[in-house]
């Protein structure tokens, strides 16, 4: 199995992914968001890129079936119902509800992987079931890093690592590109202490000054959760395996 892991959403040009599974991870904390509102039963999730998008969307729901969610600086959207934080997706909030999400960086990553042969959302919450998943398969694999802000991100990079390291235990023989052997060095150098490298980071600090060190934690536990998000002609559901 080909790895290869784009820094940047930028990075991949879309017809590069036609043949391949597209892993997009925006670990802090939109995947995170997005892997727990399914887990709790949300019905799906619509990443859209503006606010503007989503309200409009959103005109086309009955009231109570949808959740208008997303950050713009990490803070909730006025007038939207739940923020980018993924403690606000418990289950009474989002079961059975579709919620129309936008945010910075992570809901235009998953947007520009479209062209994927299969797209699917992945974090170090449902490492270990990304990894059994695309394990089972001969697809070529392109993990895509929502970056913050246009710049390279470490929080994605370990993330990455944690899924690299749980397929490689798979036993699967992976032939990785150069970021995606610096995404596996990384994680097994600081597994034991993600937090101890990670404060040193921006979207850290960024997320810690605004209040929202709980968030980094939750969205830094491994395998905490066995759902898989997957992301087919404009909508994000739970992977059903058959
Ligand atoms: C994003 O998608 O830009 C991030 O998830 C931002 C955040 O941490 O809320």
């Amino acid at each position: 199995m080909k790895i290869d892991v784009y820094a940047l959403p930028n990075s991949v040009q879309e017809k590069e992914l036609k043949e391949r599974i597209a892993v997009v991870v925006d670990v802090l904390r939109a995947s995170s968001t997005i892997i727990t509102a399914l887990h709790n039963g949300c019905r799906e999730v619509i990443p859209l890129i503006d606010i503007e998008e989503a309200i409009n969307l959103s005109k086309n729901y009955e009231k109570g079936t949808f959740l208008l969610g997303g950050e713009r600086n990490a803070q909730k959207i006025e007038g939207f119902d739940l923020s980018n934080s993924p403690y606000e997706y418990t289950r009474d909030v989002v079961e059975g509800r579709t919620v129309l999400i936008t945010t910075t960086n992570g809901t235009r990553a998953i947007r520009k992987a479209n062209e994927a042969k299969e797209v699917i959302i992945g974090g170090f919450l449902n490492a270990a079931a990304v990894a059994r998943y695309i394990g089972q398969k001969e697809e070529n694999v392109a993990f895509i890093c929502a970056g913050t802000d246009g710049k390279f991100s470490l929080d994605d990079i370990l993330a990455v690592g944690a899924m690299i390291d749980a397929l490689q235990n798979t036993g699967k023989p992976l032939d990785m590109d150069d970021l995606g052997l610096v995404c596996l060095q990384m994680y097994s150098i600081h597994k034991q202490d993600l937090k101890e490298i990670l404060k040193h980071t921006y979207h850290y600090k960024n997320l810690v000054k605004a209040g929202f060190e709980a968030d980094v934690d939750y969205c830094i536990q491994l395998n905490l959760l066995p759902t898989i998000p997957v992301y087919r002609e404009g909508v994000i559901r739970v992977l059903n395996i058959v």
